[in-house]
């Protein structure tokens, strides 16, 4: 039998990142990777538990799965972010389970279920010195920390992930120099709170066995090359002023920060367990708009949390308005078994409400883009061009915001840099030509 495989990754990039390693274990035990799902006799689901729809779309895929495993044409892995609620009823329906920490001990497993006859145990890795097998040859994701201690009450991560744990700097150093040298251009350093990256390492004294958040950055910001970095998520209470001032010193730096609010609202964020109040989080931005000209702020938003009064929603869009987002991720609330607002509120925002409020917001966000790329109009910009669809090409500045372009199909400007000079916009996307 043919040994093919397909990695579905779920949720948020994070597990884009672990997908890329659980492809390298499988190639490495001669599996080839296939485009369609049809196709592979093994697929490796990367969970994600923040919202309930993002669970039922594994659910969604049973039945046409399970007569394909009874057949036995299918073994089917399920690892990445799922809550002890979902696991039981999940773990029947896979041949195999496994916590992403034990993906170095992938082979093994495969052997205990028979899927794979005999496995070579000095091939052994640790998690982080598995090299990902990138899916973009100008893109990279790179893990920097692992887990979340922040506990929002609304949300699954801390139950999934793990606590927070840094990786060593010269690992993240040496893996992005090594991208470096393969041509990518597009680094995202990841983690659930990138900016306290290091605190798990302090010492009682209070100094530290690793860099800080801001010294990691520019140590990757000084490695030579033509590159971008940027980076998710960043925690608002942790935002010091050094990272405010390294972004707007490097020109590596992409001066993008996505700084998620989650509500407008002090009364809301406490409920959420979020440590800042509105007025913190406006005056942040007010200083990283000070600090880094021409920055470009984006947000994730979280409408109906439990009890959200009007005059809290109010609240949230006006952050919105004040703040004035290029991009925002707003999400309507979904109650997560086990986590404390599950267990203390109750979830009394009505689907149609949470859904109007999500409109209200998307409308804002419309406006809000369409003000900031006015003075962008006219103005020549670098573009890291993606991919031809449709006629055109298709990349994004270091702002994130999608540009097409027309140039020759066969143009070959896949991962390269070009100047496009910017002629319209219309919510979410330029429209130009090159330079
Ligand atoms: N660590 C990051 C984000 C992690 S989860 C941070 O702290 O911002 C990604 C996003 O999913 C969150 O920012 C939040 O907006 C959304 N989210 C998390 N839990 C949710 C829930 N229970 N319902 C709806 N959206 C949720
Ligand atoms: Fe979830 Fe909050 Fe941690 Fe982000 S900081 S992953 S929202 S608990
Ligand atoms: Fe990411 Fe979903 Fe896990 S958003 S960290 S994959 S719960």
């Amino acid at each position: 039998m043919s040994k093919t495989y397909y990695v579905w990754p779920l949720g948020c990039q994070t597990n884009k990142s672990d997908g890329e390693r659980v492809a390298t274990v499988l190639e490495k035990l001669g599996y080839e990777r296939v485009e369609d799902e049809h196709d592979a006799n093994v697929i490796a689901v990367i969970a994600c538990a923040i919202r309930q729809s993002a669970v039922d779309r594994i659910y969604g895929k049973f039945r046409a799965w399970e007569q394909r495993q009874q057949a036995g044409d299918l073994t089917t892995l399920l690892t990445g972010c799922v809550l002890p609620h979902d696991k039981q009823k999940l773990t029947p329906k896979f041949d195999l389970v496994f916590d992403i920490e034990e993906l170095p001990k992938l082979p093994l497993l495969l052997a205990q279920t028979n899927v794979e006859e005999t496995v070579n145990l000095r091939d052994q890795m640790a998690y982080f010195d598995i090299q990902p097998i990138h899916n973009s040859k100008f893109r990279a994701w790179v893990p920097i920390a692992k887990g979340c201690d922040k506990f929002c009450t609304y949300c699954a991560v801390p139950y999934t992930r793990g606590r927070e744990r840094s990786r060593p700097s010269a690992d993240i150093i040496q893996e992005v120099k090594e991208l470096i040298a393969k041509g990518y251009k597009d680094i995202h350093l990841l983690g659930q709170n990138v900016n306290s990256y290091g605190m798990d390492k302090r010492r009682a004294d209070g100094t530290s066995e690793e860099l800080t958040f801001a010294q990691l950055l520019e140590t990757v910001a000084t490695l030579p090359g033509d590159f971008w970095v940027r980076f998710h998520a960043p925690h608002p209470r942790d935002f010091t002023a050094d990272v405010i001032e390294v972004i707007a010193k490097y020109p590596k730096l992409c001066k993008q920060i996505n700084l998620p609010a989650q509500s407008g609202s002090s009364t809301i964020l406490r409920r959420m367990n979020r440590p800042y109040t509105r007025e913190q989080y406006l005056k942040l931005t007010d200083d990283i708009k000070a600090g880094i000209p021409n920055v470009s702020l984006s947000t994730d938003i979280i409408v109906g949390f439990c009890g959200e009064t009007e005059e809290e929603f109010a609240d949230s869009k006006s952050l919105m308005e004040y703040v004035g987002y290029d991009m925002a991720f707003i999400a309507q609330y979904s109650v997560r078994p086990g986590t404390v607002a599950a267990r203390r509120f109750e979830d009394n925002v009505s689907h149609e409400v949470k859904k109007e409020r999500f409109r209200e917001l998307t409308d804002v966000l419309e406006q809000t883009f369409m003000v900031n790329q006015q003075p962008r109009l006219g103005t020549v910009d670098t573009i890291l061009v993606e991919k031809y669809a449709k006629d055109h090409w298709l990349g994004r500045n270091q702002h994130q915001v999608t540009v097409e372009f027309p140039a020759p199909a066969d143009a070959n400007l896949v991962g390269t840099f070009q100047q496009v000079k910017l002629e319209e916009v219309e919510p979410f996307r330029f429209k130009g030509n090159l330079k």
